[in-house]
């Protein structure tokens, strides 16, 4: 059985349905497909094949990026990007919808408010099931773009001081990078008010592992240490109330002043969208890679899209 069989059909729910080295499958298989981006290479592994968009919460990077990199291979794609136009909004239940979708695409990449949702859903689905982001549990692909985006701009994703910032409570795409970080040799520190750190659980886990971790709330304390900083947007839509978001909304802003101490080698990422916590003069500078990084993510998702198809 070829290394690339193993995912064959199978369900991308969590970053812990990988192992490291399904992680450099799909990263090598990345590379391979930037000179089909740059045009010198015809991309048509996935001719016939349909792929369903199902988005029950906002998207503009990933939900456009898996059609860009289906039709950069020739597949096709179906969705809605707004549930008030389907049949949800008549009451039908999310089981069902899946159910139908699956019987009309390859593949299925869904959305959605819950946590645990794609776990349901792979359960009632006919073909594999992508998690693009349930709730405030995981956001497997991002990791795989962000990890990417560290091994390209790093040359490694092992030995780097990883400082992740934000809200690390309600963030999916933190909860998914950590624990994919937590299988190599890194370091972290977490910088976040101390009501939006990093969930226990999590940190168990890091503990479990052996992984060096610091938690701080101020990204001064820290900043001078760091080879990568990975920014992330105060997750407004997961608070109970507006007043508890309120309370920490714009607690941090990284600006020129704050990357004054950094490594000149520092690289900032940031899943996007920003709302203020990246201030645009940053944008010019070395640093930022967060473009770049948005950019990755179409040469990761036509690599996976091969590899849950069966593309050899
Ligand atoms: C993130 C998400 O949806 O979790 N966006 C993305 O997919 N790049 C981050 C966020 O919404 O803050």
């Amino acid at each position: 059985m070829s290394k690339d069989a193993v995912f064959e059909k199978k369900h991308v729910v969590s970053v812990r349905d990988f192992s490291t080295s399904d992680i450099e499958i799909v990263l090598d298989r990345a590379e391979e497909m930037l000179p089909i981006l740059g045009g010198k290479k015809e991309g048509n592994s996935l001719e016939g094949k349909i792929l369903a968009n199902l988005f029950f919460e906002p998207s503009t990077r990933t939900m456009l990026s898996f059609e860009a990199a289906m039709k950069r291979l020739s597949g096709q794609t179906i969705g809605f990007a707004n549930p008030e136009v389907s049949s949800v909004k008549k009451g039908e239940t999310l089981a069902d919808t899946i159910r139908v979708a699956s019987s009309y695409a390859d593949i299925v990449v869904l959305r959605h408010p819950q946590e645990g949702a794609a776990t349901l859903a792979s359960k009632f689905s006919t073909t594999p099931v992508i998690n693009a982001g349930d709730g405030a549990g995981q956001h497997p692909t991002q990791t795989l773009l962000d990890l990417f985006t560290i091994r390209k701009e790093r040359g490694d994703i092992s030995d780097n001081h990883i400082g992740i910032a934000g809200d690390l409570k309600y963030g999916r795409t933190v909860h998914s990078l950590t624990q994919a970080l937590a299988m190599y040799d890194t370091e972290l520190t977490f910088l976040a008010p101390s009501s939006l750190q990093m969930p226990r659980e999590i940190l168990r886990k890091l503990d479990e592992g052996g992984i060096q971790y610091w938690l701080k709330d101020d990204i001064g304390d820290a900043i001078s240490e760091l080879d990568v900083l990975y920014v992330t947007r105060i997750q407004r839509e997961r608070f109970p109330n507006e007043e508890e978001y309120l309370h920490v909304a714009s607690s941090y802003n990284i600006n020129l002043e704050t990357v004054e101490n950094a490594k000149e080698s520092l690289v900032i990422m940031h899943p996007l969208p920003r709302v203020d916590e990246i201030s645009p003069e940053v944008d010019n500078t070395d640093y930022a890679r967060y473009f770049e990084q948005a950019a990755n993510g179409i040469p990761i998702r036509m690599a996976l899209l091969e590899l849950l198809l069966g593309v050899n």
